[in-house]
């Protein structure tokens, strides 16, 4: 279990992949398989510090503007990703789980998640949450229309509309909110990532580009975390 110092739940911004093939003379697609590899060093880490939950962005709605063939080799790897995971998150006791307009992935992915998503489904130790064709600003609008729709059937009065039944409908209804948020590459923005959710994150920028990001950079950014709620904890 975690303690008061420990986050909960992380979310991760896995910025650079491009950068990092570019720097090698690499294919931008070279640098996403390297990224998906510093997945599962994130993931280790979290087992060992007792971290519950963390949140990956995988692939944005924005995403969906790249060239075609970059889109294909992100769902390719997705989707094998997705194949070897099945078993060592069983290992592992993580639990898979995924946010985002999941119905717009090609048919092959979307087998693959349902498939890892129930075999994990009883999973403990750890939630992995994909988002993937996730943006925020979707995500609110998507929650406003399932709330209005509740509203002109009367299953629910504009004045019973308040933050708890905004955030009951989001995507990410029966998880924490995020106490830390880790972006790499050194850029400082939320990209439309979990905009409702980080209200009150801590931030962890990191110059290091995602590939590069590893298990010992992710207790740095833990500690880092620590230090500053325990400064805080005390007044
Ligand atoms: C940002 O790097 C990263 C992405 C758009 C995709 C993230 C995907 C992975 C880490 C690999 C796949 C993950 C799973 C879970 C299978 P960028 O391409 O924007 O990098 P750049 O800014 O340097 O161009």
């Amino acid at each position: 279990m975690s303690d008061s110092a420990t986050p909960r739940h992380v979310a991760v911004i896995m910025d650079g992949n491009g950068r990092w093939a570019q720097a090698r003379g690499l294919p931008r697609k070279a640098g996403h398989r390297a990224g998906a590899e510093s997945v599962r060093e994130a993931v280790d880490a979290c087992l060992d510090l007792g971290i519950e939950f963390i949140t990956l962005y995988a692939f944005s709605s924005e995403n969906w503007n790249r060239p075609e063939k970059e889109i294909e080799a992100l769902m390719k790897l997705l989707e094998q990703f997705l194949k070897t995971k099945g078993k060592e998150f069983m290992k592992k006791n993580v639990r898979l789980r995924t946010i985002g307009q999941t119905h717009l992935l090609p048919d092959s992915c979307r087998a693959q998640l349902a498939k890892v998503e129930k075999e994990t489904a009883n999973n403990s130790a750890l939630t992995v949450i994909l988002a993937l064709s996730y943006g925020g600003r979707e995500e609110i609008a998507d929650a406003s229309r399932r709330i209005a729709e509740k509203v002109s059937t009367g299953e629910l009065s504009p004045e019973d509309v308040t933050k708890e039944t905004v955030a009951q409908h989001l995507d990410t209804a029966e998880f924490p909110d995020p106490d830390l948020l880790i972006r790499t590459s050194g850029e400082f923005r939320l990209s439309n990532f979990l905009l409702w959710q980080l209200s009150y994150a801590e931030f962890f920028i990191s110059e290091k580009n995602w590939p590069d990001f590893n298990k010992s950079d992710f207790r740095d950014a833990v500690e880092d975390y620590s230090r500053r709620h325990r400064r805080f904890g005390g007044l």
